[in-house]
């Protein structure tokens, strides 16, 4: 077999059989397929997409390139929660928590931020000592003892899509449903999850930009889950604007806290608990999603979900005073520079996407594989879409490290708009699976 036919093949818009996806993958592991190939078949199949089942063959194949955990010795049904991807979404962060306090497990294997989007790991390890790299044997004991455990993908889970996710950064892949579905699904299935929900992020600062997109992810995502054997679903969620006020990796902390506070902005809070529902439902401890929502709820309200993320810290290295004193631990940027708005009306546009970005320029993402990160930067909300605005009042407040922040504030200026009249926009668009 030749990788050029493969490429070829795919090219003109044909099927790949699985012995050629299996040679594709065996070439990414063993590091025989140059970089340029694999690029040129990541293009080919951009433009070309891949069949319900070609897809599948893919991410069973990038998912038998490593290793799988085995969670069977964990008691009860374990759930997991992915998102594809945003601005502000912190989400991951207080829903373990909360999940946990209801007796859940949840063995939550996160990634780092990718262009414009924030990364779990990356807001986690904001947290002075926070470890993310444990041991399979660790992990398993932490989720058995404390029910939740965040953490990066263990030595050897789905090694494919490490080298295939490196490169569609770099060649401008990444926005093609077959390969975010078998690179989210490879890692998923690997995990040892019996169910898992996606937060399928649809909009500006999304990766599918349009609500077509977006379905068409979740179905491919819930799919696969289901083919596998897993309890599977998706929930197709705004990313127009920023989810929450936060942006930032310390400061998405420091609002994670406050969710768990009960002082969470509302719309995190709301995707908060209707995520939780759903796997509240999943996780046998209730029987409708109402009923898991109001439990949700409750763990957030009651302190509980907060114990859950102080042992959660605690365990895994991290100055647990975080949650109690979180401007004491957390790092702050030197400077807080309000935007004001320069004129009255209604906050009508805030492209996530840019403000994603205006974030990462700051210090708060990469913009290279292995550029340091900022945590203390950010960009904190003071008015989100829908509210009115005073000529002269903080739109939001830019925390940096330089005073002079002109470049960011065009960014923003260019990207807000206030108008006569906007509505709030949806949260949630539909439920698939
Ligand atoms: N998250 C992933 O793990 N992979 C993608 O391709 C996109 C989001």
């Amino acid at each position: 077999m030749r990788m050029v036919d493969i490429i070829h093949k795919k090219r003109s818009g044909n099927v790949l059989s699985d012995q050629e996806i299996q040679f594709f993958v065996d070439g990414v592991v063993s590091g025989e397929i140059p970089d340029y190939q694999i690029s040129a078949l990541l293009m080919a199949i951009y433009f070309q997409g891949m069949t319900d089942s070609e897809q599948a063959t893919l991410t069973m194949k990038m998912m038998t390139s490593g290793d799988h955990l085995d969670l069977s010795s964990i008691p009860g049904i374990k759930v997991d929660k992915h998102s594809t991807g945003g601005v502000g979404d912190k989400v991951s962060i207080p829903l373990a928590a909360v999940i946990a306090a209801m007796g859940i497990p949840i063995p939550m294997i996160s990634g780092r931020g990718l262009g414009h989007t924030g990364g779990t790991l990356d807001k986690l390890e904001a947290i002075p000592g926070y470890q993310v790299e444990m041991s399979e044997a660790k992990f398993i004991e932490q989720i058995k003892r404390d029910k939740c455990a965040i953490i990066g993908a263990t030595g050897n889970i789905a090694p494919a899509d490490k080298k295939i996710y490196a490169l569609r950064d770099v060649t401008d892949t990444v926005d093609s449903i077959p390969l975010i579905a078998s690179s989210i699904m490879s890692k998923k299935i690997a995990s040892g999850t019996d169910a898992l929900i996606i937060d399928v992020k649809t909009g500006a600062g999304a990766f599918m930009k349009t609500l077509d997109d977006s379905r068409a992810l979740a179905k491919a995502l819930v799919s696969i889950g289901k083919g596998v054997g897993m309890q599977c679903m998706a929930l197709i969620t705004d990313m127009n604007q920023p989810l929450g006020r936060a942006i930032g990796n310390a400061l998405e902390i420091q609002e994670s806290i406050d969710v768990l506070k009960g002082n969470g902005p509302t719309d995190l809070e709301k995707l908060i608990t209707a995520i939780g529902g759903y796997m509240v439902v999943m996780g046998g401890k209730a029987k409708t999603i109402g009923e898991g929502q109001k439990l949700a709820e409750t763990v957030i309200h009651n302190g509980q979900g907060l114990k859950s993320f102080k042992r959660m810290i605690q365990d895994q290295g991290g100055d647990s005073n975080v949650v109690d004193e979180p401007t004491d631990i957390l790092p702050q940027a030197a400077y807080q520079i309000d935007l004001p708005a320069k004129r009255t009306g209604i906050i009508s546009k805030m492209v996530a996407d840019e403000i994603g970005v205006a974030s990462m320029l700051l210090g708060g993402g990469r913009q290279k594989a292995n550029d340091k990160l900022d945590y203390s930067v950010g960009i904190y909300l003071n008015k989100k879409i829908g509210d009115p605005i005073s000529e002269g009042e903080s739109i939001l407040t830019i925390h940096s490290n330089r005073k002079d922040v002109e470049d960011i504030k065009k960014i923003l200026y260019d990207n807000i708009e206030i108008s006569a009249t906007a509505k709030k926009p949806k949260l949630i668009y539909e439920t698939v699976g």
